[in-house]
């Protein structure tokens, strides 16, 4: 039993993500409080992590663990997101965690959660929400780190955030990666700032999450595409993604691809393992979430809502194998050169990512605006270079656009982003032509070149459709030739077909 308060900081939870989230911490010379509530699992992580640079403590119960910290405590929760966040929560609240000490949930809960917790626990302590990107290796050697809630409790745990978050060179805004146990990353700018007020860092993650949906989707459009008009082994794509990830598309879900791609199958060594997974992907919910809150509040993310779809309509798997029997696709295929394929389909990711990442910068402006928050464009690309799922050169180029224009409306509008589809929407409409005529379902691809097209259209056909909406309802339309706010109605069904003002007053 410790019975000394000299723990920087608390964390609860020892799954793979608070584990080397703690030894992260450790690493970095804090002395870091560990509490688990199966007690076997706390030890056994101690035993097996000794002499770390700052220190593990290891406490058999809740009111051990709060003893344990300095004041004001700070107590890092990665638990289940859902019902479990709020059972610790109260049971800390039980155990001795005063007004003045910071909770800091870094699941990746739901922002509305994170916003009726902040107020919820308002009085007892003080709340924030902080996304945790990376995966167990971010979480070991510098995720980005995205808090957000109170800034005067944010400006507390500042030190230990930007100490284990991953860090950039000044530079060239590249991850650096030579992390070693034991012997950190210190040098470079890092992947964590302040997000704004309550839900904001939660938000902003779950933001992250959805444009990893997409970014994921797109790049197996790419694959499959380049798999069934080339008949190329998978071997070869790995190859093709290697080659992508020296230019504009190099980022860690570029290379991670190359590498599943290359691995052999262990059961089938003379094949490989990627052919023989199971084409049905499964979720835990940000892209939902981020999909249905979009909708909510009227914003156009289609791919992120069709990159969500995808994993639904591969997911009913028995049901596409009984189709596959009975509905028929064309009979073409691709004879065209393999090499200017391949080209055309790297522009087509291309240009469909730069859509994605424009939806999910649209969203996050419009969620602003919603919820009072101040967020930094500019300093959210910054923090997404480096140790999260999506961190790409990419990221760089997104930071210098609001950095120009840190109120730059749409990503699309930026002049090297707009410059970079004017220079592959060729390919990109090859890429999908090629897609409709083999019968090649590519969602994310099409929604993403429909969100372009409708996004630049002066005109679109809502005027017909809400001729439609009047016709048989009354809805009402505006008209072009008169001020926005005036609203009519055609009389469809008398012979004399009048038009009226409608007045709402
Ligand atoms: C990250 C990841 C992480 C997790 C996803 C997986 O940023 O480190 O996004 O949060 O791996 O939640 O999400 P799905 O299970 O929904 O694909």
């Amino acid at each position: 039993m410790n019975s000394v308060a000299n723990a920087d900081v608390g964390l609860i939870g020892l799954a793979v993500m608070g584990e080397n989230l703690a030894l992260n911490i450790a690493d970095h010379g804090f002395k870091v409080a560990v509490f688990n509530r199966t007690q076997k699992v706390m030890q056994s992580f101690i035993d097996r992590n000794p002499g770390t640079p700052g220190g593990l403590v290891g406490c058999a119960n809740l009111h051990e663990f709060v003893s344990a910290l300095k004041r004001p405590r700070k107590v890092i929760i990665l638990v289940k997101a859902g019902p479990a966040v709020d059972t610790v929560i109260q049971e800390l609240l039980q155990s001795g965690i005063e007004t003045e000490d910071i909770i800091i949930d870094c699941g990746n809960s739901l922002w509305t959660d994170t916003i009726r917790r902040e107020k919820e626990y308002s009085g007892q302590c003080r709340f924030l929400g902080s996304g945790v990107s990376g995966g167990e290796l971010g979480a070991r050697f510098g995720p980005s780190l995205m808090p957000g809630g109170e800034f005067h409790a944010w400006k507390q745990i500042e030190p230990i955030w930007n100490s284990i978050a991953a860090k950039v060179d000044v530079k060239s805004g590249k991850p650096i990666e030579n992390a070693q146990p034991g012997n950190p990353v210190n040098e470079g700018v890092p992947c964590t700032t302040y997000i704004g007020e309550n839900g904001a860092g939660h938000y902003v993650k779950m933001v992250h999450n959805a444009i990893e949906y997409v970014d994921m989707q797109l790049i197996c459009e790419a694959y499959f595409l380049l798999k069934q008009s080339l008949n190329l082994k998978s071997i070869e794509l790995s190859e093709i993604f290697s080659e992508w990830n020296k230019g504009d598309l190099d980022s860690y879900l570029i290379q991670i691809t190359s590498d599943i791609l290359a691995q052999s199958d262990p059961f089938n060594p003379e094949e490989f393992l990627v052919d023989n997974l199971l084409d049905s992907a499964q979720q835990k919910g940000t892209g939902k979430w981020t999909s249905v809150n979009a909708l909510d509040m009227g914003m156009p993310v289609n791919s992120i809502v069709e990159a969500v779809f995808a994993r639904y309509l591969s997911s009913l798997k028995n049901e596409r194998v009984e189709a596959s029997k009975h509905l028929q696709g064309p009979t073409y295929s691709y004879q065209g050169n393999r090499n200017e394929l391949v080209r055309a389909v790297r522009e087509a990711l291309h240009c469909s990512k730069i859509c994605a990442y424009a939806q999910g910068f649209q969203l996050m402006r419009q969620a602003q605006v919603e919820h009072h928050w101040q967020l930094d464009f500019a300093a959210i690309a910054n923090i997404w270079r480096g140790g999260c799922i999506i961190r790409a050169r990419f990221l760089q180029k997104i930071s210098e656009a609001f950095t120009r224009d840190a109120k730059l409306v749409n990503l699309m509008l930026d002049p090297y982003f707009n410059e970079k589809i004017k220079q592959g929407q060729a390919s990109w409409r090859t890429v999908i032509s090629v897609a409709a005529q083999s019968g090649i379902a590519a969602p994310a691809f099409m929604s993403a070149l429909a969100y372009y097209d409708g996004y630049r259209s002066e005109f679109l056909p809502a005027n017909l459709l809400q001729g439609q909406r009047d016709y048989f309802g009354a809805h009402t339309y505006e008209r072009i030739d008169k001020p926005r706010g005036t609203f009519f109605h055609m009389d469809w069904s008398s012979a004399s077909r009048e038009q009226i003002t409608i007045d709402f007053d």
